[in-house]
């Protein structure tokens, strides 16, 4: 048996020996991605925690197309696009641009909006909340779940989406609740966020999901508007379409 045991770790020593460049690679990538979303892949994150969510993205869907029922609306940390998926088909008259820093979750992302037929309103790109590639004053509105926690530098991402927000429009950025991220450390963080950044303050609301459990937290934030600004005030109730509660699945 000692020996049997002794002969494999060798043949495991000679195998990572030859191979330890990939290994390195893998190794690498797999903890830039728990840092990114919590797993080593885009595949088992897509598997295990979204398909989890799906109930969840219907609700954020359907309270993001009655704030942003039209225009070019920017999804920030996208992941594998079910909300993008689910987004799009509950806000026909949206075209949807997610960003997300992580290579794989784009590829999904895109892939799953292409099988869903949404390719023509949907796309993805990768890209940093902390630089992002669009203009000034260029969005109808952003929206984001789960995703800044994991952002190296929120207050930077903040004022990266008050510079690409039209003035007057609004950002809503769903995340975990206090309780739940231990870093928060106290249940004002997201406040305190908002208020220094150019925002200049934003309002904090519990998220029940599922059913009563206070899971999530949402952040509005609203770019002010501007001296004879003619912006769309957004929170005007509009009527949303039926969105399917169950996303495109996509085979790896
Ligand atoms: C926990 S996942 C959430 C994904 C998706 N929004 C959802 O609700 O399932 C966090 C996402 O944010 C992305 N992300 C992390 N840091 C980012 C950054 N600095 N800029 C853009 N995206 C980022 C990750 O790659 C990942 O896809």
């Amino acid at each position: 048996m000692r020996r049997r045991l002794a002969w494999l770790a060798t043949l495991a020593l000679i195998g990572g020996w030859f191979y330890r460049d990939r290994l390195r690679t893998y190794l690498k990538e797999a903890f830039a991605n728990v840092r990114a979303f919590d797993l080593p892949t885009a595949g088992t994150y897509d598997a295990l925690v979204a398909s989890a969510l799906e109930g969840f993205y219907a609700r954020v869907a359907e309270e993001t197309a009655s704030a942003f029922p039209r225009g070019r609306v920017l999804e920030v940390g996208s992941g594998p696009g079910q909300l993008a998926a689910c987004l799009a088909r509950e806000a026909p008259n949206v075209t949807l641009v997610g960003v997300d820093i992580s290579e794989a979750m784009v590829e999904r992302a895109s892939r799953r909006a292409d099988e869903a037929g949404l390719a023509g309103r949907v796309r993805f790109e990768v890209g940093d909340v902390g630089a992002l590639s669009f203009d000034d004053g260029e969005l109808d509105g952003v929206v984001s779940t789960l995703s800044l926690h994991h952002w190296p530098d929120p207050s930077r991402g903040l004022a990266e989406i008050y510079r690409v927000l039209k003035p007057g429009q609004e950002a809503r950025i769903y995340d975990l609740a206090h309780w739940l991220w231990l870093p928060a450390q106290g249940g004002n963080r997201l406040s305190l966020l908002a208020a220094a950044s150019p925002f200049g303050g934003g309002e904090v609301e519990v998220v029940r999901w599922p059913g009563a459990v206070p899971a999530f937290v949402l952040l509005r934030l609203r770019r002010k508007e501007e001296a004879g600004s003619s912006g769309r005030r957004i929170g005007a109730k509009e009527k949303t379409l039926n969105c399917s509660r169950r996303s495109a699945r996509i085979d790896d």
